[in-house]
């Protein structure tokens, strides 16, 4: 059975030539891309293009299991191994022989770990927690991550002789923003499945509303614009969707961004999660346009002792044109500058990781250099 991903963008037309050469095969794939860009579209795909389609398909999301467990959970032990293990108990790698494994969120996976992956990876093989012979399995192994993972290499967090050999059929799933002729398709695909699913007349909508949806930087991805389509086909039944309605739904600019978003009844818990993060996106997206309003707010009022003459000089206007990734980078350099580099004063000052601000850094290719040039 052929699943190919929904899309008419040159990226997807490749992605889809890619997954039709790659699925029946038995090698190992790494899927990389933002948050709710496909992945796991892609996964179960390669699975379901696969002799293996009639075979299971195990999921495991490796930053939900905690540290120390994650072993036990994907090789299973022997009675006995630690307190508790009442019996001998089978891992995921053992459920899914002869079908796929799918571990999502691979960058999370301990370092411990990711030892006994590679040897699963080489030769099939593992032991059991508490063990002590090998099993050998017939698995296709699928990866996913939206985490930089060779930024994860640099900083130590995951083996680099892993990553080499994951990385070696790579699928990226670029933004829905940078991909916007799929906007309209999965816009149509997404109001037809909605609109039938709830029984509502769906009557279109305007060409000026479809051009803003186009020109929307969608930070959810498709998973965003999937919500989007069911929660206005549901608040605006039977009606043509204007550019209004369209702009008081998506709240581009403001903070009620988050409680405007409809309550998500009767979901399965996976997607009820899905939901919960997203709002948890929406949130930061919201403390961002906070921190905006600080630093007008600084700007306005001028010049304290404490600031140095590479003060925060953007024009109003040039801010009001800014999407939030170009905010986001902008108080990155700003407080980067202000604080000679110091990224975890940086992360202080914004509540973030050390290391989600070097991503960040590494994200927006933001270097001294443009520092110097840019201020
Ligand atoms: N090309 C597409 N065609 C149809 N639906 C899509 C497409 N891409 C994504 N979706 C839908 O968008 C939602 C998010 O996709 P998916 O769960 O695969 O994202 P993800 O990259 O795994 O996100 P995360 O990193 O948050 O786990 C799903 O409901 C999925 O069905
Ligand atoms: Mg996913």
């Amino acid at each position: 059975m052929s699943v190919l991903l929904l899309g008419n963008s040159v990226q997807i037309t490749e992605i889809n030539e890619t997954l039709k050469q790659v699925a029946p095969t038995d090698v190992s794939v790494l899927i990389t891309g933002e948050s709710g860009s496909g992945k796991e579209v892609v996964a179960k795909s390669i699975h379901q293009m696969s002799r293996r389609s009639d075979k299971p398909l195990i999921t495991v999301n490796c930053g939900a299991i905690p540290e120390g467990i994650i072993e036990s959970e994907l090789f299973g032990h022997q009675k006995g191994a630690f307190t508790g293990a009442i019996e001998e108990r089978k891992g995921y790698f053992e459920m899914a022989d002869k079908g796929t494994i799918f571990l999502d969120e691979i960058g999370e996976m301990p370092l411990s770990t990711q030892v006994k992956f590679l040897r699963v990876l080489e030769t099939g093989e593992f032991m059991k927690v508490g063990g002590n012979k090998n099993i050998s399995v017939d698995v296709r192994i699928v990866a996913a991550t939206n985490k930089d993972l060779a930024a994860e290499v640099l900083m130590k967090h995951f083996r680099d002789d892993l990553y080499y050999r994951l990385r070696s059929i790579n699928i990226y799933i670029p933004p829905l923003r940078e991909r916007k002729s799929d906007i309209k398709l999965l816009f149509g695909h997404f109001t037809e499945l909605y609109s039938k699913e709830n029984n509502i007349d769906f009557k279109g909508i305007e060409d000026d509303a479809m051009d803003f949806l186009i020109n929307y930087t969608w930070p959810g991805n498709a998973r965003e614009l999937k919500n989007f389509c069911e929660s206005i086909i549901v608040l605006n039944p039977g009606k043509r969707l204007t550019l209004h309605d369209v702009k008081k739904h998506l709240q581009t600019d403001q903070k009620e961004i988050t409680s405007s978003l409809p309550i998500i009844i009767g979901k399965s818990r996976e997607n009820a999660e899905k939901d919960f993060l997203f709002r948890a996106l929406l949130e930061i997206k919201s403390d961002i346009l906070d921190i905006k309003d600080q630093i007008t707010e600084l700007r306005s009022f001028g010049n304290g002792n404490e600031k140095r003459d590479t003060d925060f000089t953007i024009s109003e206007e040039r801010f009001s044109k800014m999407n939030m990734y170009d905010i986001e980078k902008e108080v990155l350099i700003y407080l980067l500058d202000r604080n000679y580099w110091d990224v975890e004063k940086t992360s202080e000052i914004l509540d973030q990781t050390p290391r989600s601000i070097y991503n960040k850094i590494k994200k927006y290719n933001i270097s001294k250099e443009i520092l110097r040039r840019d201020r």
